[in-house]
């Protein structure tokens, strides 16, 4: 139990920020006690915790010290410079600073590629500015460089009065932020600019300390050319009557890790879709956005009326270009989506759940280090699922689910045993690395076997009072395992012996006891594809007038194993897949093309990895093609000519995956 001992002082401050918290986390402490004493079944004892707690805000991947002195608000002031592609301003710090620390203290930040300009003691107002001493320390790779400020006279305490002024610009380096040409945006006239923060690039755009425990809130003024519209995952305030054109205010009064901080600049217009929801997108890509979205505001109340109130007012949803490289960022208050969710049909509104069940699972209560990512995600993926339930039944939750347990079973034969555990060591990689379907859908087991064991009724309660007990603060694995064995596993000690949170968290591979789940009108598909695949069923015959997007994905999956380059021929002919409008269904024929017959499919994927930056899709491609020596000369060739359209975090990701193909770096990262 060592991992309860009591946190030395300083560790104190990060735990609880007022005494009362304080006091709480004690008692839960003596009620946690108590409870194991009266319950010896529970799996607490034989859980071996080398995990720290709360109280032990150890991220590997961010220089900061927050536990001496946090960042507690951010007040930004960037122009956006579309010739020169940076941003430029200022970046004033708030500053909360622990009580007692050695003189010696200083603030540490982090930043990559930033270019400081210099750095300033921002008193009360009127008095005069001051400027104050700093040094970048280090420049690594993935973590860039810690920004040490010397506190005013050398006295730390003075941060807490005094606030701190950092002029900066980007440079080429920002990993976060992608400026577009004209021509990769829909309307063709306007450049566009996004960022993307998660994981640890918020660095290479903010000088703040970039880890997901160090919680902040902002306000912005961000300043662009007079016929764009600028946009924050924040509240939008009114612009005040002498703002010039081209200038917007927001501000985010809830506390958020960093990053949750997001901008994005273009042509953009809105559609209302509630009292409280609507979508942004180029205004040629509106209507169709404002018509797969409608059902916003009904996802919404499902979650709220289970598990807590939506805390962030607005939920917006932001349709980028298609560089975006992921499929959905959960940005408060502004969801930003992949435009290859507008299928036509609504099917890929699984997305725009997930994204939304982040405003409980991960902005709210949020992991406290990259080691804790599955704490986001796996509570999100089965929130996302429950919304699925709600809104279109139980068929549909089911072929979601077995559609994303497929994709883990086939992800843990692939990765190293230590990249499947859900509390993973990340420790000295690209927290990127822990993006694998292990936090996902391992994650999600694991809340599906606790409901399962505990009952629904019981389970939602108990998953209510973790976001309010925990709401606005960022915690790590061992505060999730306290919490569930102080307050779920007492409620059925028999269930709990069944449990052993051991094995999910900490060993690979899947435990005995993890659900399977399974879908009725899945094994009907399996059936088809079989007679497919052994020639039984012509193309012309498949029954594909009342399939799902979903039914189509597992037929394409079922097939994989068996490629078949007259099969691919015959499914093309009638069928059309190669130009199938629905992304998730085109890019996995294209990847079954590829294994079929990778001449034909080249051109095909080709047009597509051209004019789609998603990395989940870009993936899996770079990855077939690089099988074969003609297969990666071509994809070297096609990222040569792509890469200008892809986000920087795609670029690197590719980049590595060919270098690595070509025998020039060993595999990246792998331990
Ligand atoms: N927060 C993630 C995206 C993310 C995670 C970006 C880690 C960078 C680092 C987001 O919520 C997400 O999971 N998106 C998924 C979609 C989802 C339906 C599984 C994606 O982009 O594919
Ligand atoms: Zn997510």
């Amino acid at each position: 139990m060592k991992h309860h001992a009591l946190p030395n002082r300083s560790l104190w401050f990060l735990l609880a920020a007022s005494a009362s918290q304080t006091l709480l986390t004690l008692v839960g402490w003596i009620a946690f006690t108590w409870a194991n004493l009266l319950n010896p079944i529970s799996s607490r004892a034989d859980f071996p915790m080398n995990i720290p707690a709360a109280s032990e805000h150890i991220d590997t991947h961010s220089r900061g010290r927050p536990w001496e002195i946090a960042v507690n608000h951010l007040a930004l002031d960037l122009t956006a410079d579309f010739q020169a592609k940076r941003l430029q301003g200022e970046a004033t710090l708030t500053l909360k600073v622990a009580p007692d620390v050695p003189k010696e203290t200083h603030l540490y930040l982090d930043v990559k590629g930033l270019d400081i300009i210099g750095v300033a003691a921002v008193g009360p107002v009127g008095e005069p500015e001051r400027p104050l001493s700093y040094r970048l320390d280090g420049n690594d790779p993935i973590l860039g460089s810690a920004l040490i400020v010397t506190p005013p006279e050398g006295d730390p305490s003075r941060f807490a009065t005094t606030r701190v002024k950092i002029t900066y610009r980007t440079t080429p380096e920002a990993g976060a932020l992608q400026w577009l040409e004209p021509v990769q945006t829909a309307g063709g006239r306007h450049p566009f600019l996004f960022s993307q923060s998660q994981a640890i690039q918020a660095r290479t755009w903010l000088p703040l300390q970039d880890s997901p425990g160090a919680r902040l809130t902002f306000e912005a003024i961000l300043r662009v050319p007079p016929e764009l519209t600028a946009l924050m995952a924040a509240q939008r305030l009114q612009p005040r009557p002498d703002d010039p054109p081209g200038l917007f205010r927001f501000r985010l009064d809830q506390s958020i890790p960093p990053y949750l901080i997001a901008l994005a600049v273009g042509d953009l217009a809105f559609a209302p879709l509630g009292p409280r929801c609507g979508v942004f997108a180029e205004p040629s890509v509106l209507p169709k956005a404002a018509a797969e979205f409608d059902e916003i505001e009904a996802m919404i109340a499902a979650v709220e009326a289970r598990f807590g109130p939506y805390r962030w007012g607005r939920h917006d949803i932001l349709v980028l270009p298609p560089s975006f490289p992921f499929g959905g960022m959960e940005n408060p208050c502004l969801t930003f989506a992949t435009p290859t969710i507008l299928a036509g049909d609504k099917s890929l509104v699984a997305l725009i759940c997930h994204e939304l069940a982040h405003s409980w699972s991960g902005n709210l209560v949020t992991h406290a280090t990259w080691r804790d990512f599955w704490l986001n995600e796996g509570f999100t993926v089965y929130l996302e699922r429950r919304i699925l339930e709600q809104l279109y039944g139980p068929e549909r939750r089911d072929m979601e689910a077995v559609l994303g347990y497929e994709s883990l079973k086939q992800a843990l034969k692939d990765l190293p045993e230590a990249d499947q555990r859900l509390y993973i060591d990340l420790t000295g990689r690209d927290p990127d690395d822990g993006l694998t379907e292990v936090p996902y859908e391992k994650g999600a087991l694991l809340l599906t076997r606790l409901e399962q064991a505990f009952g629904r009724e019981r389970f939602d309660r108990f998953l209510k009072d973790y976001f309010d007990h925990f709401a606005f603060q960022s915690i790590r694995t061992a505060d999730f395992v306290d919490w569930t064995q102080t307050r779920l596993f007492p409620l059925d000690p028999q269930a709990a012996a069944t449990i052993d949170l051991d094995a999910w968290l900490n060993q690979p591979g899947l435990p005995a006891d993890a659900p399977t789940p399974r879908s009725n009108r899945f094994e009907a598909v399996v059936q088809v594809a079989d007679q497919f695949a052994r020639g039984q069923l012509p193309a012309e015959a498949l029954p594909v007038a009342n399939w799902t997007t979903h039914e189509w994905i597992h037929f394409l999956e079922s097939l994989s194993d068996r490629p078949n380059a007259s099969l691919v021929a015959d499914l093309e002919r009638v069928h059309h897949l190669f130009h199938q409008g629905n992304a998730e269904i085109r890019q996995r024929f294209l990847m079954l093309a590829l294994r079929s017959d990778p001449a034909t499919a080249w051109p095909h994927v080709e047009r597509f990895l051209g004019s789609v930056g998603r990395r989940k899709f870009l993936m899996p491609l770079y990855n077939e093609l690089i099988k074969t020596e003609e297969g990666r000369r071509r994809a070297e060739a096609i990222f040569e000519k792509a890469k200008a359209g892809y986000h920087p975090i795609a670029v690197d990701s590719i980049a590595r995956k060919l270098a690595q193909a070509a025998g020039q770096v060993p595999p990246a990262n792998v331990p």
